[in-house]
């Protein structure tokens, strides 16, 4: 087959529409040829489990899956009885981005609460954590939190410590969508376990495919006490892979050296590099009218932009509009994200403005 499309387009729509890092193309050529045991029952996923314990701690185990709602949903539904509801920002992907998946494959209740910065604190959650033995109000058993957030904010450990420590205390478990968990290591320069495990996290969706794997994410329960039945649901939900040694191998490609904190520091630098490029344009007078929604903490910039510029700008460039009400706009930067794309957009952006 010949390349059909041109490798030379890259935009700031997303940091899916990256392709695969080399050194996981590399990983998955290497699992390649002979027989493996399907189901999981492989080298590469028995190395993965290594490579999870080396980074969260002996006794936590993964499971690997085919995409990131598929770990969230997965994780959740094996956290939570029939009856049981969650409780997540409103801007959580679980409650706006996944077509409905929690609810009507896992059958769990979302209880959404808004926030200004995509964070739950104790306070919000308790807008949501009461009714609990009420036989009318679908049970909040669970908090999930992503990080970084949709909105490309950062929890500290200390914050989720807080929260965990609420949750736990009101007989609630703590959930953590790390579909971004890597750009979150890397901006707060901090192990994996140091914002997770050792601050109250129960069990984590870990997130491959936006820090340069094919696809492959993983559910990693960190308190075996808090989850259930994962061995049987990954495959009700359709998550099972029988050639799991391939999305192993790229998570192994990823975490067993520092691959995960390359990609995603440089996805991150780029962000902050296109952040650094605007306010200058600001402060210079060569862009106006462009205003920042959120702090750029991780590998996405918010921004208002003026009437029409939007559509103009994504002549040239690809991104989304986060809400379009407000000419408010998301630019996501990849592992691949070169500094000449940045410094082109923001070139453009000037022009435009
Ligand atoms: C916060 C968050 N969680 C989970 C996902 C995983 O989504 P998918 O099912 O497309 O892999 C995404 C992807 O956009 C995301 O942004």
């Amino acid at each position: 087959m010949t390349t059909l499309h041109d490798r030379a387009i890259r935009g700031f729509a997303s940091d899916n529409y990256s392709g695969v890092h080399p050194e996981v193309l590399a990983a998955i050529a290497a699992a390649n040829d002979g027989h493996q045991i399907a189901y999981g029952e492989d080298a590469y996923t028995a190395r993965l489990q290594e490579v999870f314990a080396s980074h969260f701690g002996e006794g936590v185990s993964a499971f690997p899956v085919f995409n990131g709602t598929g770990a969230n949903v997965t994780g959740l539904q094996s956290m939570l009885p029939r009856w049981g509801a969650v409780i997540a920002a409103s801007t959580a992907h679980i409650n706006v981005d996944e077509g409905g998946a929690p609810e009507r494959v896992a059958g769990i209740k979302i209880l959404n609460v808004p926030t200004t910065d995509g964070k739950l604190t104790p306070e919000l959650v308790d807008r949501e954590a009461w009714g609990w033995g009420d036989e009318h109000r679908a049970q909040p058993l669970v908090v999930s939190i992503t990080q970084s957030t949709e909105l490309g904010t950062l929890y500290t450990p200390e914050e989720i410590r807080a929260l965990a420590d609420h949750a736990h205390a009101r007989g609630m478990r703590l959930h953590l969508d790390g579909a971004r968990i890597a750009n979150a290591a890397a901006a707060l320069d901090l192990p994996l376990r140091a914002f997770t495990r050792d601050v109250g996290v129960d069990v984590l969706s870990f997130g491959g495919t936006k820090n340069g794997a094919l696809g492959g994410e993983a559910v990693v329960v960190l308190d075996p006490a808090a989850s259930d039945g994962l061995l049987f649901l990954r495959k009700l939900n359709m998550q099972l892979a029988s050639k799991m040694r391939f999305i192993s191998a790229q998570l192994v490609a990823l975490l067993e050296g520092d691959l995960y904190l390359r990609n995603a520091r440089h996805a991150n630098a780029m962000a902050a590099r296109l952040r650094a490029g605007v306010e200058a344009g600001l402060s210079d007078g060569s862009i106006t009218g462009v205003t920042f929604s959120q702090p750029t903490q991780s590998n996405g910039v918010f921004a208002t932009l003026p009437d029409g510029v939007a559509d103009r700008l994504r002549e040239a460039f690809r991104f989304y509009d986060w809400d379009a009400a407000k000419n408010e706009v998301r630019w996501m930067c990849s592992f691949d994200t070169e500094e000449s794309d940045v410094d082109a957009f923001v070139a453009e952006l000037s022009r435009l403005t």
